[in-house]
């Protein structure tokens, strides 16, 4: 280039003016930014279309599957696990492709990998957010170990209907309960910090599915959602911003419609909310196959056209679809979706990666050797008893049937689910095997080694025929006690298992009512993955105990409980109702402008009260609890105070136990309505017989905020009613005042 000598000066400063601050902004990108940038600069649009492409594997790739990464047309695998399938993949992608580019290998560890934990919902009723991390971190060991990258978990879902079969992977229905558990998922999955490296041990997690799958119209899965931005704001989104905010490092759109616009294409969940709200930077990954039913949704004419609408929304990643790398470089092209987008997208895709350290080392040190030994490991049979144990929720105990002595007598464990190793595994049980579960029956037998336990299964799950039921009465008749194993299969909740009656399938209430008629006392022992409508039970057994399905070790911590060497601490994350025909049904509902009253035209139903079977946050333990000496201060909140709440609870009967200490609040009066009760605390107290201890809890001015009229967060003075105690129900209360 010929530049006078005049001009040059001139035109050097102006240059020198111009680069100078990008220069310097280029020196001050983090490094891995640039090695990005520098990867990005050798891509072709395939390849980079190919980094946004997950397909699924049956374990392990296929020739097929690994030609696609050697031409780099895949960016990761999900269902792809196990040490030697995980290196093989991986060798191929650092070895033989082009750019030598990693995968993202994902699978959904929802519960644990090898050892099975409980439910999300039942680890939930722990009310335990720490021991709930530590759940995930050995969920998260297992399967690291086993070449897994990335998982699909936690399910942030909030669920008010138990008719959603996925009500079982979450955390039930309250905001504030599944923020927390949120929270604490994502710290075990990765490891703390907001864009901080994840260990080798850990994994990339995933807040799913966002948003508002729970929110399913009449509990029907995949079925449209259409609430308004208030509810969404108040009620379903704060797990998810709880999970950003506590660095999850992607996030799974969800299935579902919300207003007319589904999820999978909706800029403004997936911009304006999480991105620009939110300031999450993450990647957004779709569900499997939502890029693609776009078109069945109807909002898309065709399938490039899918992809199209789902990029610009914001969904970085493909789940099987196959649209983007199929679909979209002739629309790149053609200039139809700019490229600067597929370069986004590509960029979150490479920079998880990097957060996983793959770069470094692509195998994460995996090995056979490493698995064997990480899998099943008896620190992680230890954790998954103790989180089973605390998961159980006693029901209704009358007449102190429980706990049951473990000598001398005659115990007759009868039912479906007494003496079945497949069943306890619940949903998506990954990588556990029928070979590691400790039955209801084997538990009891260990435990109980002097008594004599007989057992009879009565009928299957969903049987129809009653033949089974002569001996299983007559196994009850020759007991002191019979315990009844009763309940769902593991796949009658969790994807696509929504059910429109929720009493207990096939011939099970029958069987249970033929055994409680021989007069013997009857522990129903209930393994679901939602909750159930068993007015019949609720009233006629003596005593109840949700154990929801809680994986390898459930046989052991089902005989810690019933035989009282743990007295049960589990309170319910969710409501139970009397009728299915209650759902949606939930404690933090409004007020209405005609409460429930004796009044005929009043909100409520004819043939069953308006009440839960069994309330949020109810459960009982082998000992009993008071509460006393509530203390609110100051009376009135000032714009910088904070509100004490302090409140005695005493152990006051004769066993040692733990009660989940419960703080709600009430607005009682806003310019737009509020929740009856909504929970703001809670503290699990261990207590010896006898013993007692004051519980505190904190709240600021923030605490209280909600949505007002412009959707914005704000706190409007008046009168707060406090409630603290044991359940969303009951409990001592007191009030303060928010001054203006
Ligand atoms: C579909 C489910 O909705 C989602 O939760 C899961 O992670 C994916 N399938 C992958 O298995």
């Amino acid at each position: 280039m010929r530049i006078g000598s005049v001009l040059r000066p001139v035109a050097a400063g102006a240059l020198l003016a111009t680069i100078a601050p990008a220069l310097h902004a280029q020196a001050r990108r983090p490094a891995v930014e640039r090695q990005i940038d520098s990867i990005l600069a050798t891509m072709t649009l395939e390849e980079k279309l190919g980094q946004l492409n997950l397909l699924s594997v049956d374990r392990r790739a296929s020739p097929q599957d690994l030609e696609l990464v050697r031409q780099g047309r895949v960016g990761g695998f999900l269902n792809l696990h196990g040490a030697e399938a995980v290196r093989e993949a991986q060798r191929v992608a650092i070895e033989e492709s082009r750019l030598k580019i990693p995968l993202l290998l994902g699978l959904d560890v929802i519960h644990g990998y090898r050892t099975v934990f409980p439910i999300p919902l039942a680890e939930a009723g722990t009310w335990n957010p720490e021991l709930a991390e530590a759940a995930a971190r050995v969920a998260a060991r297992e399967a690291a170990a086993a070449g897994v990258n990335w998982t699909f978990a936690p399910m942030v879902d909030l669920a008010r209907d138990a008719r959603w079969g996925r009500i079982a992977e979450g955390s039930g229905e309250d905001p504030y309960l599944g923020s927390v558990m949120a929270a604490a998922r994502v710290r075990g999955f990765q490891g703390p910090g907001r864009d901080a490296p994840i260990g080798p041990d850990r994994l990339l997690a995933t807040a799913k599915h966002f948003a508002a799958y729970g929110a399913a119209e009449a509990g029907r899965d995949y079925n449209t959602v259409d609430v308004s931005e208030r509810t969404l704001r108040e009620i379903y989104l704060p797990p998810f911003q709880a999970a950003v905010d506590a660095g999850v490092g992607s996030i799974m759109t969800a299935f579902n419609e919300i207003a007319g616009v589904p999820a999978t294409g909706n800029a403004w969940l997936l911009k304006d909310v999480l991105r620009r709200e939110w300031r999450f930077r993450g990647l957004v990954v779709s569900d499997w196959t939502s890029v693609g039913e776009l078109v069945a949704h109807g909002v898309a004419g065709s399938r490039a056209e899918a992809g199209r609408l789902a990029l610009q929304a914001g969904t970085d990643m493909d789940m099987v679809s196959r649209i983007y790398v199929d679909e979209l470089a002739p629309l790149v092209r053609r200039g139809t979706v700019p490229l600067a987008l597929v370069d986004s997208a590509v960029r979150r895709v490479l920079r998880v990666k990097f957060r996983l350290g793959l770069f470094r080392d692509p195998y994460r040190g995996v090995d056979p050797e490493r698995e064997r030994a990480t899998l099943l490991a008896p620190e992680h049979r230890a954790l998954a008893r103790e989180a089973a144990r605390q998961a159980i929720v006693l029901l209704k105990n009358e007449g102190g049937v429980l706990p049951l002595p473990a000598q001398g007598r005659t115990i007759a464990v009868i039912g479906p689910l007494a003496h079945d190793r497949l069943e306890p595994l619940g949903p998506w049980h990954t990588d556990g095997r029928r070979e590691d579960v400790v039955t209801v029956l084997e538990g009891i037998r260990r435990r109980a080694a002097s008594a004599t336990v007989l057992h009879a299964g009565g009928a299957g799950v969903l049987d129809t025929a009653t033949a089974g039921f002569a001996e299983a009465v007559e196994t009850a008749r020759r007991a002191d006690v019979a315990v009844l194993v009763l309940g769902e299969k593991h796949d009658m909740s969790g994807e696509a298992a929504s059910r429109a009656e929720i009493g207990l399938p096939g011939v099970q209430q029958q069987l249970l009512e033929a055994v409680a008629a021989t007069g013997k006392p009857v522990v129903l022992l209930l393994m679901n993955g939602r909750p159930l409508a068993l007015p019949w039970a609720a009233e006629r057994v003596p005593a109840i105990v949700e154990t929801w399905f809680l994986g390898t070790e459930t046989g052991n911590a089902v005989a810690d409980i019933l035989f009282g060497d743990v007295s049960p601490s589990g309170k319910l994350p969710v409501s139970f109702p009397r009728a299915v025909g209650q759902a949606p049904i939930y404690y933090n509902h409004k007020n209405t402008g005609r409460p429930p009253s004796a009044e005929r035209f009043t909100s409520k139903y004819l043939d069953v009260p308006v009440t839960p079977l069994w309330p949020f946050g109810h459960g009982l333990s082998y000992t009993t609890f008071a509460y006393s000496e509530l203390e609110v201060s100051p009376a009135r909140l000032g714009p910088r105070d904070t509100v004490r709440i302090r409140v005695r609870v005493r152990n006051t009967g004769s066993r040692d136990g733990t009660e989940v200490v419960q703080l709600y609040v009430r607005d009682e009066v806003a310019t737009v309505t509020r929740p009856v009760r909504e929970l703001k605390g809670f503290r699990r107290v261990p207590l010896a017989a006898g013993e007692s201890a004051v519980v505190e809890f904190r709240l600021t001015r923030a605490d209280l905020a909600f949505y007002g009229l412009d959707l914005r967060r704000r706190v409007e003075p008046g009168t707060f009613r406090v409630f603290v105690g044991p359940s969303s129900v009951e409990g001592l209360e007191g009030s303060f005042v928010v001054t203006p």
